[in-house]
């Protein structure tokens, strides 16, 4: 049901007016002092309620205009049987006098505007605002419905990115391990039988020190696994975000306190991998501008929420660092945040440090067989 005839172009159609008039003479009135006004219209005179009710469910009206009492009702009856499902048209009193009170409490209800049935002169300029007002209504209605959309379509595009990227990284990770850790094992095992069937002192110190070469390969490609696919999930989200904070100590020197109420939380695999890439995004961030002495981790799962919170005790951020425009971290993981359900939230202050807070509300227990993410992990 459309009560406003949004396609009403002025200039080509006529505006379709209502008029709620049980006087006929009244109505003429108004026919001629919309003629004298110039208005394009066509107009429609009912008289009863149910014959209002019954033309603006069906039909779509640029204008409505109302007298106040009517036989049996008033112009407020009127106005709460217009569907609510759209937008209304410009719904104008026109009515004797009909005291102070009453049209207060009309304009209060949403009624576009009032004038007296003598003062039809300025029944014009009264139409021409109320019809800017309730355009206004409508163009403002549609930017928030069509801003709504792009945020749902952003939020989507945000989630299918990080599942995708997430897929890629389980790819990588394979591949990795696969190709590059077992051929560096292999070539790891051949330099150690040469080593074992040669005499030579010169040739053995080069054996040694590829495979000393070839153990920090093997290092790092780990490393590199692990950050790509935190298999390391498997052992539970306290453990993963263990390793995180003792490999973060080891490599920043950063004092780092990890804390929980709960060593063995299960959270399903989809949250577990939002606070794990949380955890080392927030790691990171701290690495690079924190400037920092100590480090907090607290993970719980208090009140069936789970909260993880990293605190740093560094430089703290501006509000034009959150902002900046090239910086996809932290609003990633507010976004990351937003597909499992929960939220992401920065408190700093300048000088003092930085809190990143995730809390995702926990749903019943995982069923990992049925987990979407699962197969990422593998
Ligand atoms: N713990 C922190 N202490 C001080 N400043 C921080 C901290 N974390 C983030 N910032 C500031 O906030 C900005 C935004 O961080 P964000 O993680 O979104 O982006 P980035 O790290 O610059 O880039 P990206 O994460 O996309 O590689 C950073 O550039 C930095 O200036
Ligand atoms: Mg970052």
């Amino acid at each position: 049901m459309i009560a406003l005839n949004m396609e009403h172009n002025p200039s080509v159609t006529p505006m379709k007016v209502l008029h709620l008039e049980d006087s006929l003479l009244d109505h003429q009135l108004v026919c001629r002092a919309l003629k004298k006004a110039n208005f394009n219209f066509e107009i429609t005179r009912v008289e009863t309620l149910e014959a209002f009710t019954q033309l603006v469910n069906h039909s779509a009206f640029d204008l409505i205009l109302a007298d106040y009492r009517l036989p049996g009702f008033t112009a407020l009856d009127a106005w709460s049987a217009l569907p609510t499902n759209s937008v209304r048209p410009p719904f104008i009193l026109l009515s004797g006098t009909i005291g102070e009170a009453a049209a207060v409490s009309a304009i209060h209800s949403g009624i576009s505007d009032y004038l007296h049935k003598d003062d039809l002169e300025r029944l014009e300029r009264v139409i021409k605002r109320a019809l800017e007002v309730c355009q206004a209504h409508a163009a403002k209605e549609k930017a928030n419905r069509e801003l709504a959309l792009s945020e749902k379509r952003l939020a989507e595009f945000a989630s299918y990115l990080q599942a995708a990227i997430e897929r890629e990284r389980a790819v990588i990770a394979r591949e990795i391990h696969d190709d590059i850790g077992g051929s560096l094992a292999a070539a790891k095992l051949d330099l150690a039988w040469i080593s074992r069937h040669q005499t030579e002192a010169t040739i053995e110190a080069h054996v040694q020190a590829a495979i000393e070469m070839l153990q920090h390969a093997i290092g790092a490609s780990q490393r590199i696994m692990m950050n790509l696919r935190p298999s390391i999930l498997d052992q539970g989200l306290f453990a993963a975000i263990q390793w995180l904070a003792t490999s973060f100590e080891k490599r920043t020197g950063v004092k780092t306190y990890l804390r929980t109420n709960n060593e063995h939380l299960v959270p399903k695999k989809d949250i577990q991998l939002t606070a794990y890439r949380t955890a080392q995004e927030a790691l990171t961030n701290i690495s690079k501008y924190a400037a920092c002495s100590q480090v907090h981790i607290e993970l719980s799962d208090a009140e069936n929420v789970l909260t993880l919170e990293i605190t740093d005790n560094g430089k703290g951020m501006s509000g034009q660092e959150m902002a900046k425009t090239e910086a996809f971290g932290l609003r990633g993981l507010q976004e990351r945040a937003k597909t499992v359900g929960g939220w992401l939230d920065i408190s700093t202050r300048e000088g003092t440090g930085t809190s990143i807070i995730l809390s995702v509300p926990l749903g019943p227990p995982a069923d990992s067989s049925h987990d979407a993410l699962e197969e990422q992990f593998q």
